[in-house]
């Protein structure tokens, strides 16, 4: 398990499925924002990649995110779309609603960079994120993150189109301590 400074990133467990389908991913509204692909529901026994781990896909890091104290599973964290060639991959999170605003979100994304930068060795981590997610994108900013452009009216969500903005941090600008 990679251990941060309030949370654990530890192997997806069988058991997560149906908290994460309930809390999660059935919330319709959180995961249109949260997910490029359409929302759909996903049933108990589903083998619906959000859940279940491909262990193939090399390219995929699924964790399941727990705070440290009492073990409790609060959400998910991921490497995803990993390039060992260029040696970049993006950061994707998701906490269950009632862990939100806690400061966890930026422990997970500080946690990733450990696993990005130190055990990976990749050499810049991205994050792609809707422009009005503050969270998010202070969490990103919290770990060092810069923001290096805005792509406009790229994400469609509920009923009309929103810019995401795109953040980066270089291998070499991390400061495991950051507090931007
Ligand atoms: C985005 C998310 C992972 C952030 O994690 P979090 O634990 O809620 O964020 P933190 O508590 O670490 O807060 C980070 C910063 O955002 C601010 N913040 C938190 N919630 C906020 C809110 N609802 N509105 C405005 N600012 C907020 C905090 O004050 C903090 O700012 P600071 O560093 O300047 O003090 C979490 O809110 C979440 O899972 N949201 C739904 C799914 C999602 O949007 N995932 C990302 C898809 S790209």
């Amino acid at each position: 398990m990679l251990i941060g400074g309030k949370v654990g990133l530890r192997a997806r467990h069988e058991e997560d499925a149906p908290i994460l389908r309930a809390e999660l991913y059935n919330d319709v509204v959180n995961g249109s924002r949260a997910d490029g692909r359409p929302w759909r529901p996903i049933a108990p026994g589903s083998k619906d990649p959000r859940l279940v781990v491909d262990e193939t896909e090399h390219g995929n890091v699924p964790f399941s995110v727990v705070e440290l104290e009492g073990g409790t599973l609060v959400g998910v964290a991921n490497l995803w779309g990993i390039d060992t060639h260029n040696r970049s991959a993006h950061v994707g999170l998701g906490l269950l609603p009632s862990w939100r605003g806690k400061g966890y979100g930026t422990d997970v994304v500080a946690t990733l960079c450990h696993y990005g930068f130190v055990v990976r060795g990749l050499h810049r981590l991205q994050i792609e994120t809707l422009s009005d997610n503050t969270a998010m994108l202070r969490s990103a900013e919290r770990n060092g993150f810069v923001r290096e452009g805005v792509l406009r009216s790229s994400a469609w969500v509920l009923g009309g189109f929103l810019d995401e903005v795109l953040l980066g941090l270089l291998a070499e600008e991390w400061e495991p301590d950051a507090k931007g």
